[in-house]
């Protein structure tokens, strides 16, 4: 007899997320698709593990006492406002396990992050996907996503700036929908995961508002600003009273004594590695632009994030046919078609140092001249 009978109906239906950076056994494939720090990791990561690789006979602090008190100092919250995770992944999977009732209407823009609407579909939330608009850009209007918190809705998502979309909110447009989703007694869950390698981030972040706003609760990661997917890392902030639910449902023992080690010395010593990050790729950003419009012979619009969301209807191809033409020359970019329409006409790039924007850009040019088009 089959399982199936057996298992949850949220879980039958489930196709899992397909996310970039699948670049496993490809040697010569230079990886564009994942938004890691384009420096990579600080030279010492490989120290600090050292440093850190005994001690293994025990289990982890449960309470992460020390890492947390690290990113109190560098954010200036308590430490009793912090959440770690297994990669923010953990805390996007934990925050519908605490919060999402069976039913309750849950509002997302779309296209955003795929796991904050698999995290609330195992939870048996019922989505409502926010569409951007594409000829705008896909910004989000504020008065959009307040018009969609209606009576019935349990949760609202935003991902600032957005992946794979590249746009951003002001620290303001978050914040009126804050309030308005306090208002409606609505929780209000905010992805910046991207925003500290953005010369923004520090006009732009609200996590100085998580104590003001018990409806928010706002990830942030390790991965994308040290490079360090390879390491499962991520943190959360919240009301001391968001967190206190939060903590109480997590997984224990959810990071290593290697990770919280690690962590801790990343936090206290290497904030100079991502400000060296955040001003190349403010340089290096605004030269892509100029040079893939010049090589595609069309303007290209100037990303609010790190990376590109580029319409490919120019070149006539879809998102899976460029990223094809790109891997021929070495290159892997986002296909984009797993985001749902019109996604597949989009592909999302990273930029990334001099050398290699280098790189990108001869693979684009010969991609372009296959094709017969631009210049
Ligand atoms: C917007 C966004 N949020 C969160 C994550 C999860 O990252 P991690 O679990 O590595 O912290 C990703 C990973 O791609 C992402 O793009």
């Amino acid at each position: 007899m089959s399982v199936e009978h057996r298992v949850r109906p949220e879980v039958r239906a489930m196709v899992r997320p397909r996310h970039g950076g699948d670049v496993w056994g490809r040697a010569d494939v230079r990886d564009y698709s994942s938004n890691v720090n384009p420096l990579g990791p600080p030279a010492r990561l490989y120290e600090y593990m050292a440093g850190a690789a005994n001690d293994m006979e025990n289990y982890p602090d449960d309470s992460c006492a020390e890492l947390k008190e690290a990113i109190a100092r560098r954010y200036d919250v308590r430490a009793d406002n912090i959440m770690m995770g297994a990669g923010s992944a953990e805390l996007i999977r934990l925050f519908p396990e605490v919060f999402v009732h069976p039913g309750d209407r849950v509002v997302m823009p779309r296209p955003t992050f795929s796991e904050y609407g698999f995290a609330c579909r195992l939870m048996g939330a019922r989505l409502i996907d926010l569409p951007l608009p594409e000829d705008d850009a896909f910004r989000l209007d504020v008065d959009d996503l307040i018009g969609e918190m209606v009576p019935g809705t349990r949760a609202v998502y935003v991902c600032n700036p957005n992946n794979p979309t590249a746009r951003m909110l002001s620290r303001g447009e978050v914040l009126e929908l804050v309030e308005e989703a306090s208002r409606r007694d609505i929780m209000f869950f905010l992805d910046e995961t991207l925003l500290e390698l953005s010369e923004r981030d520090r006009d732009v972040s609200c996590v100085g508002e998580v104590e003001a706003h018990d409806n928010l609760f706002i990830i942030r990661s390790f991965t994308k600003s040290f490079a360090m997917p390879g390491m499962r890392i991520g943190y959360g902030f919240g009301s001391r009273e968001v967190v206190r639910y939060m903590d109480a449902a997590r997984l224990s023992w959810n990071l290593g004594t290697l990770e919280q080690r690690v962590a801790a010395r990343l936090m206290n010593e290497e904030q100079d590695h991502v400000r060296r990050a955040v001003a190349m790729l403010v340089e290096e950003k605004e030269r892509m632009r100029h040079q893939i419009s010049l090589i595609l012979d069309s303007e290209v619009r100037l990303p609010d994030s790190y990376f590109f969301f580029h319409p490919l209807n120019g070149m006539g191809l879809t998102s899976p046919q460029f990223r094809e033409a790109m891997l021929r020359q070495n290159v892997l970019v986002r296909d984009c078609s797993s985001f749902g329409p019109p996604c597949g006409g989009y592909s999302r790039f990273c930029v990334k140092t001099r050398d290699k924007n280098e790189e990108f850009l001869s693979a684009l040019r010969s991609v372009v001249e296959g094709i017969g088009g631009g210049r």
